[in-house]
């Protein structure tokens, strides 16, 4: 709930020098509760944390230093049980919180303000959330990673075509293809860890922007708050926003990724290809084609990367050429994170259900691996292997031969030994062995290769990097 002032009272924290208070549209446009309100528990734990800091050092008395903390106790429970009355006119989290806090322990709340401005404040806060969010979003992430491990595991044999410009490439095993996607969340995940680390620096005793006058100790709130240590800086303390903007990047680039693998589930539950049904729970019908079964989830993971790209876009622009050191500017760079954490969260979820409870038709993939000459590349190999042609010969013989299958409508391995020997005349017999889809994929048995035995282990790599905690 969210109250609106309709006199004209001045701000009570800030209106000192005001004979008037602010026509409606300016409380309107300044006021950012109604999306900061998402930082009140970091904010009250930080509070809490300078709280304890100004008793320690000795700049307020131990008496109103528990007061405050009793009365940010309250403050929390009032929000967590969604009985606080959060107010326009109050512009934000932090004096929302700090005005209830008043209206509760009355005047040692005045106190805890000292040697601290909502600039170091909101800095703070925010980092804590971001922080915070960087550790759920890389639970979601393994998770994701869980499913598409298992689903690697199951189809370690599984043949399919493997694609270049959506051709026909060469064949592969769908274990293979789902680990592609483990990989690349598995370098999200430092993006977002190595985030966290970058971040973990406390802005709190920066103050408005030049630090204090006061005897505060921050390596004390650095060290309560979980900080590594406090910023070095004070006027970078309050101005720098690169954490939402790596956080933002990070998560554009995760969002990425994840509409690669949603445009492929959408290839892959058309008709066409008909290599993967979903499960009903993650379908949707249509109101007209009882027929159909559509991958909306799918399609809207592929939409929303656009709306993550689209908050990491906003928050540089409004940090682009802003002088030092605090603008209200930058009061916009919550929304973006937040609608980017929202979006995320969902979109990783909305994945791995698919992923989970996704049906792979393995007799499908193997009948379309079978058409595309996908053992094309292999006729040519064995050229080089056995009758010892330079690979750029035995492209051109493969070539030729691949045309004869082509014009008689057939796969490479119903061509008669006659008429591959019309194009090579050495070609023996045992070239059949090669230019089976199976024997294609075991041959490539290099390091990072498709072969079914590679996959196997590199499933059990891939639970080992990325499942078990680190040790
Ligand atoms: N609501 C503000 C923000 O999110 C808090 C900082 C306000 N500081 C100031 N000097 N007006 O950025």
């Amino acid at each position: 709930m969210t109250k609106k002032t309709t006199d004209n009272q001045t701000s009570t924290m800030w209106g000192g020098r005001f004979s008037s208070g602010p026509a409606s549209i300016m409380e309107e446009i300044n006021a950012s509760i109604h999306i900061d309100k998402r930082l009140a528990a970091q904010d009250i734990t930080a509070s809490k944390a300078h709280c304890d800091m100004l008793v320690r050092t000795g700049i307020i008395s131990e008496t109103d230093g528990i007061a405050i903390v009793r009365g940010l106790d309250a403050v929390a429970r009032e929000i967590a049980e969604g009985r606080f009355e959060f107010s326009t006119a109050l512009e934000d989290i932090h004096m929302n919180v700090e005005s209830r806090l008043a209206e509760i322990v009355g005047e040692a709340a005045g106190r805890l303000h000292t040697a601290r401005s909502r600039n170091d404040q909101v800095a703070t806060d925010f980092k804590l959330w971001v922080r915070d969010a960087v550790g759920e979003l890389d639970s979601q992430i393994q998770a994701l990673q869980g499913a598409l491990i298992d689903q690697a595991e199951t189809h370690a044999g599984s043949v399919m075509p493997g694609f270049t410009h959506l051709q026909t490439a060469q064949p592969v095993t769908l274990g293979h293809h789902l680990l592609a996607y483990v990989e690349m969340l598995g370098r999200d995940r430092s993006r977002f860890a190595d985030c966290a680390a970058r971040l973990n620096q406390c802005p709190l005793g920066a103050a408005a922007l030049a630090g204090t006058s006061f005897p505060i100790d921050r390596e004390m709130t650095a060290a309560s708050l979980g900080f590594d240590a406090p910023c070095a800086n004070s006027m970078d303390a309050v101005s720098d926003r690169d954490f939402a903007l790596e956080y933002l990047s990070a998560g554009s680039i995760l969002s990425v990724h994840l509409s690669r693998l949603a445009e492929e589930i959408v290839l892959w539950c058309s008709d066409g290809f008909a290599f993967l049904r979903l499960s009903d729970a993650f379908s949707t019908g249509s109101s007209i084609m009882p027929q159909k079964r559509n991958p909306d989830a799918a399609e809207l993971v592929r939409a929303k990367a656009g709306r993550v790209i689209g908050d990491l876009n906003a928050l540089l622009i409004t940090i682009k050429g802003l002088p030092m050191t605090y603008a209200k500017d930058m009061q916009e760079d919550k929304e973006t994170v937040f609608d980017a954490a929202d979006t995320l969260t969902l979109c990783l979820a909305a994945m791995t259900g698919m992923i989970a409870q996704g049906t792979f038709d393995a007799d499908r993939m193997r009948e379309l691996t079978g058409r595309g000459f996908a053992t094309a590349t292999d006729l040519a190999d064995w050229l080089v292997r056995v009758l010892g042609m330079p690979f750029r010969e035995a492209h051109h013989v493969t070539g030729r031969i691949v045309k004869r299958a082509e014009t008689g409508e057939c796969g490479l391995e119903d061509l008669s030994i006659e008429e591959m020997r019309e194009e090579e005349p050495r070609i023996s017999e045992d070239v059949f062995d090669v230019l089976g889809i199976d024997n294609s994929v075991k041959s490539r048995a290099s390091l990072g290769g498709t072969a079914p035995d590679n996959v196997r282990r590199a499933v059990a790599a891939a639970r080992k990097r990325f499942l078990e905690p680190a040790g």
